[in-house]
């Protein structure tokens, strides 16, 4: 049985963590990026990590011509789909970008596995799609709605994968909604590498302990929370990745028992606990022995009081769970970001 996985989005911050679980599972990867928000470094010490050549090609989801010579070359089991654009502000910015790099970008790879007979995806989507959710925890049935562009531009792919699941039967279509990726390799090697001021909160704490950002702003300490700040599932991104290779498995088996095809199946990849950001801010000094300055400002516009999933289908259906800790997390990211404090650039 085929073995190739077509990795868009490999070079970034999930996709270099999950190649080297898919290398360590026995899969062989072709990373496929535009390096809009990644470098080459990730790609050379991802290399050095799984100690061989990580096969890596420079192009563009909404590149078809570019997309079918790869799919020429290379006979794919299947698609891990992470290339996207994620940062909320900048989508409300720039909608018709995330609009074009995320949708018709998904689109185009869409067209091109089909003509090349390659139905199985496994989509990178986020908690984003359930916005302020009406219970706790999340679970997939939970409804929909967004008030971004970069979430919309979510919930319209999985639109996207529900519709073709209807008229082709054929397709394997998993969406993986992601809740909060935090952490980053243990050999700090590794990690999340903000192109400018970092927007989520984790890359913002670690950058305030490395003294590169002054003070943390704490957005609001009014929610009805357990200390008033937000509550999010953190989850470690090597972790994430696992769930990454426990899919993929999962449709390996399908197929090797030539079973019926799954049609578009949501999963919430997450622990199942929530934290709140102040929670996270004591346990990333503590752990790290460092302090980091906060103050608390108002909330931020279009955030949420608390978001965790319900973990049970991914452990359901693939065996799946999240097994690494909020100390974990604040570990690993604060050896990445003190190897690295700035990132993949020279000093
Ligand atoms: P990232 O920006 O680090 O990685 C995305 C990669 O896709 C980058 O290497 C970028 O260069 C590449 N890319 C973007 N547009 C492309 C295009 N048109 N063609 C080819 N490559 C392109 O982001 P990440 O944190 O690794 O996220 C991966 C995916 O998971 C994204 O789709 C993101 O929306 C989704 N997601 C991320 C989070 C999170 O908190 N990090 C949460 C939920 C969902
Ligand atoms: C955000 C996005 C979400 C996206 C996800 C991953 C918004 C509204 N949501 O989720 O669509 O899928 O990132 O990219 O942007 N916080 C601070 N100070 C900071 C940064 C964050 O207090 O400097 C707080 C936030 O108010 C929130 C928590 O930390 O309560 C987590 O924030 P963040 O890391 O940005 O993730 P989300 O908002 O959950």
């Amino acid at each position: 049985m085929k073995n190739k996985i077509l990795v868009t989005g490999g070079a970034g911050y999930i996709g270099s963590h999950t190649c080297i679980a898919l290398h360590e599972a026995g899969y062989e990867i072709v990373v496929y990026d535009n390096l809009s928000n990644s470098s080459r470094e990730a790609i050379n010490r991802v290399s050095t990590i799984i100690g061989q050549p990580l096969a890596f090609i420079e192009g563009d989801i909404r590149d078809a011509e570019s997309l079918r010579q790869v799919f020429a070359d290379h006979a794919f089991f299947g698609v891990i789909h992470f290339a996207g654009l994620k940062a909320v502000g900048e989508s409300v910015a720039k909608p018709l970008l995330y609009y074009n790099n995320n949708v018709s970008g998904t689109i185009t790879l869409l067209e091109v596995m089909m003509e090349h007979n390659v139905k199985n995806l496994i989509f990178s989507s986020s908690a984003t799609v359930y916005g302020d959710p009406n219970t706790l925890p999340i679970d997939e049935t939970a409804p929909r709605s967004c008030t971004n562009p970069y979430g919309q531009s979510k919930l319209a792919v999985e639109h996207i994968l529900e519709d073709l699941s209807v008229t082709d039967k054929s397709w394997n279509l998993i969406s993986l909604r992601y809740f909060n990726p935090v952490g980053a390799h243990p050999s700090g090697q590794i990690g999340e590498d903000p192109n400018d001021m970092p927007n989520n909160l984790m890359p913002y704490i670690s950058q305030v302990a490395v003294g590169k950002l002054e003070k943390l702003s704490i957005f609001g300490n009014d929610y009805p929370t357990v200390d008033g700040t937000g509550v999010r599932d953190f989850i470690h991104v090597t972790d994430l990745a696992a769930g990454h290779v426990a899919a993929l498995d999962y449709l390996k088996q399908l197929a090797l028992c030539n079973n019926d095809a799954i049609g578009f199946l949501p999963i919430n990849l997450g622990t199942g606990k929530g934290s709140s950001v102040l929670e996270l801010v004591n346990a990333f000094a503590d752990v790290t022995d460092q302090t980091v300055p906060y103050q608390f400002t108002d909330r931020r516009v279009g955030d949420i009081a608390s978001c965790y999933a319900s973990a049970d289908k991914a452990k359901t259906l693939f065996g799946w769970q999240a097994k690494l800790s909020i100390i974990d997390m604040c570990k690993d990211t604060w050896r990445w970001q003190s190897m690295n404090p700035n990132g993949y650039r020279a000093p």
